[in-house]
């Protein structure tokens, strides 16, 4: 008897948890820097990878890592290597960036294998194409979408959303960011090539292109980094937030020192500087909501934001997986209980979480 992919996927996620039998989870981009956390977030959960991509000889090169794993070729150009390499997998998490090339092809075989797709993207172009002309057909397909789940996309988001609470609405949302250093992988450089002079605001109720502004004023960030000198950012965040918040305003700034690293041609690639592969870079970032005169914050920090990635979208997965969002193209603060998701990634992946007690509220 033939089972439908979804028929497959419940039988897949029958039993105790939604990993135990170790369902199969493929990961579209699996040997790049970011998919190759996301491999071992999902081979530490008790999933199963599909390791797929393009080039055959570094997906083999991926047994170091998932020495068991399936291995599959695909190219994003070819949508029946894709429905092949996604064959009986229960979810796609896609980490093959410019995304400009890679959301739309391997979202779409996701739709027609019925099964969950999830994605890291930083590009905001392409995740508002998701949320604008994605919803309705993954209603229909009952899945779930979930576009820029990761450090730029989910956690500004699930922050924003934690600090609001009980609110319904805010007159303006910023996101803060401070990192002491960006050492770009090869996939920011191109996706940041690729993405040059699309960048958008979210101001006034609706995106707009970003000034580019290099207007440098204090921001008083969260310590260890304190006051020193910002810049406005443009951040995945400033699509997500406003599909599942009401608010005017979406506002993003970073620190100076990140931003010179990314904007130099010679600034190395990150380092490995522990076992789990986690360069030493460390971040924090703040959620600052207004409404009136009031504010509320939630604060997160921790190490590589590559690396947080990963728990952010396997975290994401385990609970689209555990039936816990409606199907649609969500945001990561709409899909889940922001708060929750926020801390069950502490303390192992995010080694500071403030939370305002009005997050409790929820
Ligand atoms: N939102 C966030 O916070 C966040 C966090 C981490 C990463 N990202 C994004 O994730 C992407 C990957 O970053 P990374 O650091 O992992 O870069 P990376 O190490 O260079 O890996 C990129 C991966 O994508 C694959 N790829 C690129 N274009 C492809 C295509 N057209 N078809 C199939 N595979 C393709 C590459 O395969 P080949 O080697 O065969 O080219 C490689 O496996 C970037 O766009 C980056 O901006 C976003």
């Amino acid at each position: 008897m033939s089972s439908t992919p979804n028929a497959r996927a419940a039988t897949a996620l029958s039993g105790t948890g939604v990993w135990s039998g170790g369902p199969a989870v493929a990961v579209v981009g699996a040997y790049g820097h970011t998919g190759r956390f996301v491999v071992a977030e999902l081979l530490r959960r008790g999933a199963a990878p599909l390791l797929v991509g393009r080039d055959r000889g570094k997906l083999d090169a991926l047994r170091d890592l998932a020495p068991d794993a399936s291995v599959r070729v695909a190219s994003t150009e070819d949508a029946a290597s894709l429905d092949r390499a996604l064959d009986g997998a229960v979810a796609v998490v896609n980490c093959a960036g410019p995304f400009l090339t890679t959301t739309l092809p391997v979202a779409d075989a996701a739709l027609r294998a019925g099964i969950p797709y999830l994605d890291v993207a930083a590009e905001q172009g392409v995740s508002a194409t998701l949320f604008d002309s994605y919803d309705e057909r993954a209603r229909e397909a009952g899945v779930v979408v979930a576009p820029s789940l990761a450090f730029y996309g989910g956690l500004g988001d699930l922050l924003a959303t934690a600090a609001l609470g009980d609110w319904p609405d805010a007159d303006e949302i910023t996101l803060a960011y401070a990192l002491d250093s960006w050492h770009p992988t090869r996939g920011t450089r191109i996706t940041g090539e690729s993405n040059a002079g699309q960048h958008l605001v979210y101001s006034g109720g609706r995106l707009r292109p970003f000034g580019y502004s290099q207007e440098v004023f204090a921001w008083d960030f969260p310590e260890p980094f304190g006051t020193g000198d910002a810049s406005e950012f443009a951040t995945a965040d400033q699509v997500t937030l406003p599909r599942h918040v009401r608010t005017p305003e979406v506002r993003a700034v970073m620190n100076l020192a990140p931003l010179r690293d990314i904007r130099a041609g010679d600034t190395p690639e990150p380092v490995a500087a522990d076992e789990g592969g986690r360069s030493a870079q460390t971040f924090v970032v703040e959620a600052i909501v207004r409404r009136g005169r009031e504010s509320r914050r939630a604060v997160a920090g921790g190490r590589d934001i590559y690396a947080v990635t990963a728990p952010l979208v396997v975290e994401a997965l385990e609970r689209v997986l555990g039936r816990t969002a409606a199907p649609g193209v969500l945001a990561a603060g709409e899909a889940f209980d922001a708060a929750d998701f926020l801390r069950a990634l502490t303390p192992a992946h995010l080694t500071r979480l403030d939370l305002p007690s009005a997050a409790l509220v929820r």
